[in-house]
C-alpha cells in the first residue's frame, strides 16, 4: 500500500532520542529530560475545578461549538486586550482551536493549494514546515539569522525571488528552537511589507508569556494595519501550562478566520465543552498564571545557561521561550546533533532534541528544554560536566 501524502517524511528524529531515554530508564538509569517542550508545571488550579464541575453537568456532555463558545471568545478577546492593547471582536475576529497545531495545520488548507508558495523560517518548529507541505504547497526557507534586521532583510530577499509568488509567510517569535525574539518593530515592518505585497502573514505566537529579563514579546496585531493581512495563534499550552487541554485560538483577519471556521465547522465540533468552560473560567480568573510560569522558566534558564557557562560551554541565554539553543561544543562539532544527543542519553543520562530535528537548519546545535526543576537542572550539568570532561581526554 501507499500513503502518498506521508510516505516522503523524514522519520521524526525527536523518536530516535525518545526511544534512548526510555530504555535507559528501563534499565533504572536516571535521565534527566530536557528534550520534548512538554511543560511539566501543573494547569491553574481553577482550571481543574472548572474541568470538574463542567464535567457533572450532562448539559456539557453534548456536541459544542466549533468556534468555540462565545464566553470563551469574549474572555479570549479580554485577555488580548489586557496583555497587548489589542481590540478584537469576539465575534468575527476570534476562533479556537484544538491546540495552536491544529489551527495552524487546518488554516493552511485554507490558505495553500498544491503548487502554491510559502515563506517559512529555517530552522523552525516541524509544523511550520509540514503543514505547507500537507496543503501540497511548496516551502521556501528564509534562513534565521542572528539579528532582526537582517532577518527581516532575508525575507524581503526570498519573497522577491519565490515563483510562484508566495500567498503565505509563516513567523513565529519568539522563535522555537533558536529562541530568537523580535521586537514590536519588526511586527511593524512585516505588516508594511504584507500589506505591500498583499500577502498573508500567519504569526505563531505559542510562547506570548515567555519573555525574560523584562522582555514582553509583541503580538503581530499591536501593528497598525495587521488586521488587514494577518492573523496569529496563541495557545494556552505554554502561557498556562494546559498542553494536554488542547485550548489555542486563532485572531486577527475575519475573512481568514471566517475561512477557517468554515472548514473546521466539517472537520469537528470543537473541544469538549467543559473544556472550553474551564479555559474561559481559568482566562478570566487565572490572570496572574503566565507570568507566574515566566518566573519559574527564567529561574531555570539562569541555572541552566550559568551551568553550561561554568562548566566550559558557551550558550546565548535567550530573552524568550523556555528552550536553550546550544551550539554543539567544538571536539564533537563532526558527530552531528543526531549522534551528539544520543551520546549524551547514553553516557551523561541527559535528553536534549537534536538540532537537526527542527530542518537540515537547526544542524550543529542541540536545543535543551526547561522542563525539568532547578535541582534536576543543575544535576543535568554536572552529569554534563563529568562527560565532557571524561571524552576529552
Ligand atoms: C512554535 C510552537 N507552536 C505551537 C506549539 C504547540 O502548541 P499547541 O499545544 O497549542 O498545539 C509549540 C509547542 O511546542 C510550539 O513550539
Amino acid at each position: 500500500m501507499e500513503f502518498r501524502r506521508i510516505t516522503g517524511l523524514p522519520p521524526y528524529v525527536f523518536t530516535i532520542i525518545d526511544s534512548l531515554k526510555v530504555e535507559a530508564r528501563r534499565n533504572g538509569e536516571d535521565v534527566i529530560d530536557l528534550g520534548f517542550g512538554n511543560p511539566d508545571l501543573p494547569s491553574p488550579d481553577i482550571a481543574v475545578e472548572k474541568l470538574i464541575e463542567a464535567a457533572q453537568n450532562p448539559r456539557n456532555h453534548r456536541y459544542s461549538s466549533s468556534r468555540g463558545l462565545p464566553k470563551l471568545r469574549e474572555a479570549f478577546a479580554a485577555l488580548y486586550q489586557r496583555r497587548f492593547g489589542v481590540d478584537l471582536d469576539p465575534e468575527t475576529e476570534v476562533i479556537n482551536t484544538i491546540g495552536a497545531k491544529e489551527g495552524l495545520s487546518h488554516l493552511m488548507w485554507v490558505l495553500l493549494q498544491a503548487g502554491d508558495s510559502v515563506l517559512v523560517p529555517a530552522p523552525s518548529y516541524p509544523i511550520h514546515l509540514f503543514a505547507p507541505l500537507f496543503a501540497g504547497a511548496n516551502v521556501r526557507e528564509m534562513p534565521l539569522t542572528a539579528d532582526q534586521d537582517s532577518f527581516f532583510e532575508t525575507l524581503k530577499e526570498r519573497f522577491q525571488y519565490s515563483w510562484p509568488r508566495p500567498r503565505v509567510i509563516v513567523l513565529s517569535f519568539p522563535h522555537n528552537p533558536t529562541t530568537m525574539c523580535v521586537d514590536a518593530d519588526f511586527m511593524q515592518r512585516v505588516v508594511d511589507f504584507a500589506r505591500e505585497q498583499e500577502v498573508v502573514v500567519v504569526h505563531d505566537l505559542a510562547y506570548a508569556d515567555l519573555g525574560f529579563d523584562g522582555y514582553l514579546p509583541p503580538s503581530i496585531l499591536q501593528a497598525d494595519g495587521a488586521k488587514d493581512v494577518a492573523v496569529e495563534l496563541y495557545s494556552m499550552t505554554k502561557s498556562f501550562s494546559m498542553a494536554g487541554w488542547r485550548v489555542a485560538f486563532m485572531a486577527g483577519n475575519p475573512a481568514i478566520v471566517g475561512a477557517l471556521a468554515k472548514l473546521k465547522s466539517y472537520l469537528d465540533y470543537g473541544t469538549f465543552q467543559p473544556v472550553q468552560i474551564a479555559a474561559t473560567v481559568t482566562m478570566n480568573e487565572a490572570q496572574d498564571y503566565p507570568a507566574e510560569a515566566c518566573a519559574v522558566y527564567e529561574t531555570r534558564r539562569n541555572a541552566l545557561c550559568d551551568g553550561l557557562e561554568r562548566i566550559g560551554w558557551s550558550v546565548q541565554p535567550p530573552k524568550g521561550t523556555m528552550f536553550t539553543w546550544a551550539p554543539i561544543p567544538e571536539p564533537y562539532a563532526d558527530m552531528g546533533s543526531v549522534e551528539f544527543a544520543s551520546m549524551l542519553v547514553r553516557e551523561a543520562n541527559v535528553a536534549v532534541s537534536p538540532g537537526v530535528g527542527f530542518g537540515p537548519g537547526g544542524e550543529g546545535h542541540v536545543r535543551f528544554a526547561l522542563i525539568e526543576n532547578e535541582q534536576r537542572i543543575n544535576q543535568a550539568i554536572r552529569n554534563l560536566r563529568s562527560t565532557l570532561t571524561r571524552l576529552d581526554v
